[in-house]
């Protein structure tokens, strides 16, 4: 068997013990003679694996009592929709911040619900900065600041979290668990699970306990976070295997020495390969330093009728999923917590060589 090196932005690369584990639990799970997949989300197996799932998280990320842990569906996108009718409480206004394609999506959909006030918008950049808190123009009574910490597209990051008086929502999505974040500091965070937490098919949401409660009354019982939250996030039938498989990836992240650990090591992998693009002619990466994201790298080649070779050479070296979003082209390498430094290191050897054999 050959594993390649997958550089997909999501889903994405999934630790290796953690996928030899599920296989060998995967026909009869602890002993249990059954897969876990087809136990009852009520059994005392599934709800213990959930329970700890949730406890493992809380310690990685520092998530006190004050905040509820959602195991969710539908997606980052489904939460979209949730965070204005689980939160404007009445309000009907709410701050966002635009820094790329993700932003736009939340924002497009936060306007079904409310007034939206585009704080900051870096689109007059081509997404390639982020807005200084400094310029942001906050609204008069929003009711929350939305914003994407990591945007997965345009590989722009916030290496800070604004000061506001109103709850942060962040769409974490692409960034979480890559690095400690202060928990504190937000009030709903959010994420899709298939980048760095697990499979496709599960949703996170981190929410302070005293912002439940206030979701609007046409909130649909699925996307109200009190109903989660109340239910155990067994209001319905969850998706028990990506719970299970999270929970693996968890217990592979506290093994591996936590976030500070995954911080030092996504910086290492991340710095390379920003020196290698910046270190040639041959690649570019346009994002302002201080804001390069440590999980998505896009770059593009000086001569873009030079793609289709890069792509369809670099798939046969074993290095999949290099193409770059439809909406911005180019390449685009993902290396989240479970691209390990040899698959960087393979990516940039394959990029010097390509460029010495067509630069
Ligand atoms: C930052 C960000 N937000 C939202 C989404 C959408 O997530 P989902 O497909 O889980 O709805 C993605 C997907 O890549 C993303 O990267």
């Amino acid at each position: 068997m050959t594993r390649c090196y997958n550089f997909c932005a999501g889903p994405a690369a999934l630790p290796e013990p953690v996928l030899e584990i599920a296989r060998d639990e995967m026909l009869d799970w602890h002993g249990k003679g059954l897969s876990l997949m087809e136990m009852s989300h009520r059994s005392t197996e599934v709800v213990g694996v959930a329970e700890a799932a949730e406890q493992t998280l809380r310690e990685l990320l520092g998530v006190s009592d004050d905040y509820a842990v959602l195991f969710l569906q539908g997606g980052a996108s489904t939460q979209f929709s949730a965070v204005p009718l689980n939160l404007l409480g009445g309000k009907t206004c709410a701050d966002y911040v635009n820094t790329g394609q993700w932003s736009k999506k939340a924002i497009a959909e936060g306007r079904r619900y409310c007034e939206v006030n585009v704080a900051a918008s870096s689109e007059g950049t081509n997404f390639s900065t982020i807005p200084p808190q400094d310029v942001w123009q906050l609204g008069d009574d929003a009711a929350y600041l939305h914003y994407t910490p990591n945007e997965t597209i345009g590989g722009v990051e916030f290496f800070w979290t604004p000061e506001v008086d109103v709850p942060l929502v962040v769409d974490m999505s692409s960034t979480i668990l890559s690095r400690p974040v202060d928990v504190s500091r937000y009030g709903v965070i959010y994420a899709g699970a298939q980048k760095n937490i697990g499979p496709a098919g599960l949703t996170l949401v981190i929410v302070r306990r005293d912002l439940l409660g206030r979701a609007d009354d046409k909130c649909p019982a699925m996307l109200n976070w009190q109903v989660a939250a109340d239910n155990d996030s067994m209001y319905n039938t969850p998706p028990t295997f990506a719970l299970y498989l999270a929970g693996l990836v968890f217990d592979w992240l506290k093994q591996r020495g936590g976030l500070e650990a995954m911080e030092r090591v996504n910086r290492h992998k991340a710095e390379k390969l920003y020196a290698a693009i910046d270190g040639s002619d041959f690649y570019a990466n346009p994002v302002e330093l201080s804001s390069r994201s440590l999980m998505n790298v896009p770059f593009t080649l000086a001569d873009d009728s030079l793609d289709k070779q890069f792509l369809q050479e670099s798939e046969a070296a074993g290095l999949l999923n290099l193409k770059g979003h439809r909406s911005v082209g180019g390449m685009r390498a993902s290396i989240y917590n479970a691209v390990g430094e040899d698959a960087v290191d393979a990516l940039i050897a394959f990029m010097q060589d390509f460029e010495q054999r067509n630069g």
